[in-house]
């Protein structure tokens, strides 16, 4: 991992800065260098990331924005290793998340990883509690700390009284809250946002924003959220902005732990 740098785009917003992720020299959480994906469709290839090296703290939040089609998904999905890649490395809590085993690399993320997307994949049919404990379940929990487990996840989004309606019985905030709570609820070390207040009105995104920038500071997990919203955006201790399949800089928002 010689080369970790960042580039940055001295140009734009003043307050644009150095873009080292572990200010107290620990090693990041998240380290990737020189990621290339590159999609084979019907036509010509998709180069959706052409060389992308990032690195991010433990404890950040870290927001990633850029326009359409630059690839900002295509990068969580690589981080998180749901997509391979053909070039580079990704390092996750110190392991080459893309060397290792495929059943080890779906462990590691079912164990240390949450996501929370734009449209919330909640199973219709299963209450708030049953849908947040449902991976606990699948991981092989037995069903009395799975629920128990599940309910102060519901606590901690401030639900705790919704836990038996269903997901058509309750509005867009309070879904969304609901699957921030599933993907709390193993206590992940990182958790994935893509687009997660995407489909919800300024009030509503804003109240979620607030939810997840309280459970990073109180639980000191790692946040990495792609967001078109610059409200949200600025939020976080620091924006990656990407174009084109690259990282063309960042602004530095707030040092991590102020
Ligand atoms: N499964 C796929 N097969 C082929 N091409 C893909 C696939 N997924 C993404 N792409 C292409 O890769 C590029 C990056 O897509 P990606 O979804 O990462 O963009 P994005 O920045 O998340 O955009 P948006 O803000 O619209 O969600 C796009 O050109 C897209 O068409
Ligand atoms: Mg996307």
């Amino acid at each position: 991992m010689s080369s970790r740098s960042i580039e940055i785009d001295a140009e734009s917003a003043p307050q644009k800065g150095a873009a080292t992720a572990e200010p107290n020299g620990a090693e990041p959480i998240i380290a990737a260098s020189d990621v290339h994906k590159t999609y084979a469709g019907a036509g010509e290839p998709v180069h959706a990331l052409r060389g992308v090296t990032l690195s991010v703290a433990r404890g950040e939040m870290v927001t990633i924005m850029g326009p359409s089609g630059c690839g900002k998904t295509t990068l969580l999905n690589c981080l998180s290793g749901l997509e391979t890649i053909e070039q580079g490395e990704i390092f996750v809590e110190g392991r080459s998340i893309h060397d290792m085993p495929d059943n080890e690399r779906t462990d590691h993320r079912a164990r240390r990883m949450g996501f929370v997307f734009q449209f919330y994949n909640l199973l219709p049919v299963l209450s708030a509690v049953e849908n947040v404990e449902l991976p606990l379940l699948l991981a092989g929990l037995g069903q009395g700390e799975a629920r128990n487990r599940s309910i102060e996840a519901l606590e901690q989004v401030g639900l705790h009284d919704w836990s038996g309606h269903r997901p058509a019985q309750l509005s867009g905030g309070q879904r969304q809250r609901v699957t921030i709570a599933r993907a709390l609820v193993n206590d992940p070390a990182i958790v994935w946002g893509d687009e997660p207040t995407g489909d919800l009105d300024s009030t509503n995104a804003n109240q979620i924003m607030e939810l997840l920038e309280d459970l990073n500071r109180r639980n000191q997990q790692t946040f990495v959220i792609v967001t078109h919203d610059e409200n949200i955006g600025r939020r976080a201790n620091r924006t990656i902005h990407m174009r084109d399949g690259l990282i063309e800089g960042e602004t530095v928002h707030r040092q991590l732990g102020s």
